[in-house]
This record gives C-alpha cells, structure tokens and sequence, in this order.
C-alpha cells in the first residue's frame, strides 16, 4: 500500500472501492460526500430523468445499490483515522409507494451514528401532490470513535441547517452549495488535516477544503468531472468569498463557560 502523501491533493479518476483500498488505514481526519442516490434515471420519473451524470448509470437493483453503498462506507470506516468523522448527505426516498431511509443502510456498516442533521433546501420540484413537499435531505454525521467536542461557535448550529441549493450548473446535475461542506470543515477540523470526499463530482468538498488550508483527496468516475474539479481547483481563490460569508456565521457572543459563570444555565434549569 502506498503511503498516503502519494494521494494528497489529487483528484483521481477511478471507481471509488477501487481506489480506496489502496488508501492506507488511520490515514485520513474528514470525510464529506453525497453519493449517487439511485434515483433509476429515466425510469423513475419526470424528475429525476434531470439527475443523470456523463460517463455513469444510476440505476442499481436497490438491494445491491444498499449492499454497495455499505462497502464503500466500511472501506471509509477502515481509512479514517480513530477519532475521526464522515459526513454522509443522503435523502428520503420512495419507490414504488414505499419508503427507503437511508439508516437501512447505514445500521449495516461499522460507523457509530453521531448525529442526523436535517439539510432543509427549501425548494422541491413537485407538481404532484402524493406527498408534503419533500425540501429536506439529511446529512448523517458518523464517527470512528469518539470526536473531539465542537467549539460553542460551531455548536451554535442547530440540526437544522437552512442553505439552498446550487442553481442549476451546466456540468453536474447535483453540485453541493460550497457553504455546506466549508461548516462541515470549519467546525470538525481543528489545525491542518486531510479532507477526502469519494464521489468528488464537480469537487465542491476539495476546492473548500483547500481554501481552508487543508489537503484534501477526491475520486469520481468521470473523466469530465475531474477535468472540471482540476480547472476549479486551480481557480478556487473565486470562491473565497462564499467561503468566508459562510465563516463569518461561525460567531458566539458568549462561549459555553461565559454562560456557565453567569448562570445562565441554572437559571433557565430553575424555570
Ligand atoms: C451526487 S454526485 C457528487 C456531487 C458533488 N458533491 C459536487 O458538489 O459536485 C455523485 C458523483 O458520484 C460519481 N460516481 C458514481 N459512481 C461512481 C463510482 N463507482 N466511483 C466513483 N464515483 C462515482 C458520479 O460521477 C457523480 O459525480
């Protein structure tokens, strides 16, 4: 196995379990990734005949899409160092009138469940009205071990976290909003650390975790896709602005222990 400076930022073209077996293990701080979600395509209707990526189907039987998803997220596990968190954006789906939850899967892997966050979008593109409006995705934070505690600036957030989507991009059909993974890493890593996101796609996760000062690792299986992620890479000084705005929220007015002396918290316990 190659030692892990031979990956440090590079953006490899490849298939994901292909390449992360050749990862060493406890070599990595974070992860963040969306995966595809199965959303069959053209067959699954109207909508997501949009969500079709160059180079690759997405339209696995759903139990081998699950049992894939489950060793690409212990392959993770494995390369991960102890102590450390991925980040796992999923959604909600429906098939056939049934729902699938994303914890089916991930009950199954070895990661300990930290904490469900619910990405409220705040759009949908229904035109039906089977169901409520479906604006929330949900984010899965999943630890090797114990993390280390948030500071109160980061803690401040809710489980909720309101950030719209990227608008329609003429190169990907399903592009993080930059603002998300930058809270993602601003809050987790504490000093330099090393970022991978493994279905990199237009490489959202890398070029904020470069502005941040981080290495970072990137893999998709589209040659375009990384030939984009390259060029954004070199250009990802554009992007410090977003990055920053979304720094800027990162702010407490009192810290945990500020609030402790002044008995803030004993008095709302009296209550
Ligand atoms: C939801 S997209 C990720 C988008 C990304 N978060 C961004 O901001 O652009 C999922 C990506 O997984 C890639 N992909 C699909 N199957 C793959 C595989 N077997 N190995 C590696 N990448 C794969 C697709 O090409 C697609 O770019």
């Amino acid at each position: 196995m190659l030692p892990i400076e031979n990956f440090l930022n590079k953006v490899i073209n490849g298939d994901v379990l292909e390449v992360l077996v050749q990862i060493p293990s406890d070599s990595v701080d974070l992860g963040i990734t969306s995966p595809p979600y199965n959303k069959k395509e053209r067959y699954g209707g109207w909508l997501v005949d949009k969500v079709v990526y160059k180079g690759v189907r997405d339209v696995l039987p759903e139990e081998d899409y699950q049992k894939w998803q489950v060793d690409v997220l212990n392959e993770l596990f494995r390369i991960i160092k102890p102590g450390g968190s991925f980040f796992y954006n999923h959604k909600v789906r429906y098939e056939n009138g049934r729902m699938i939850h994303p914890i089916e899967w991930l009950l199954k892997t070895k990661w300990t469940f930290w904490q469900e966050i619910v990405w409220n979008r705040k759009i949908a593109g229904n035109i039906r009205g089977w169901r409520f409006w479906q604006v929330d995705e949900r984010i899965y934070w999943l630890v090797k071990g114990k993390p280390e505690e948030l500071r109160p600036e980061h803690a401040k957030f809710t489980s909720v976290w309101e950030i719209r989507p990227e608008p329609g991009h003429k190169e990907h059909p399903a592009v993080f909003p930059i603002e998300l993974p930058t809270r993602i890493i601003y809050s987790i890593l504490d000093g330099k650390g090393i970022v991978i996101d493994p279905f990199c796609g237009t490489g959202t996760v890398l070029v904020a975790a470069k502005i941040l000062g981080h290495d970072y690792i990137g893999v998709d299986i589209s040659k375009d896709y990384v030939d984009y992620t390259l060029k954004r890479l070199d250009q990802a000084e554009k992007e410090r602005n977003r990055v920053l705005k979304e720094i800027s929220l990162h702010a407490v007015e009192l810290t945990f222990e500020e609030r402790k002396e002044m008995g803030l918290w004993d008095r709302k316990l009296k209550k």
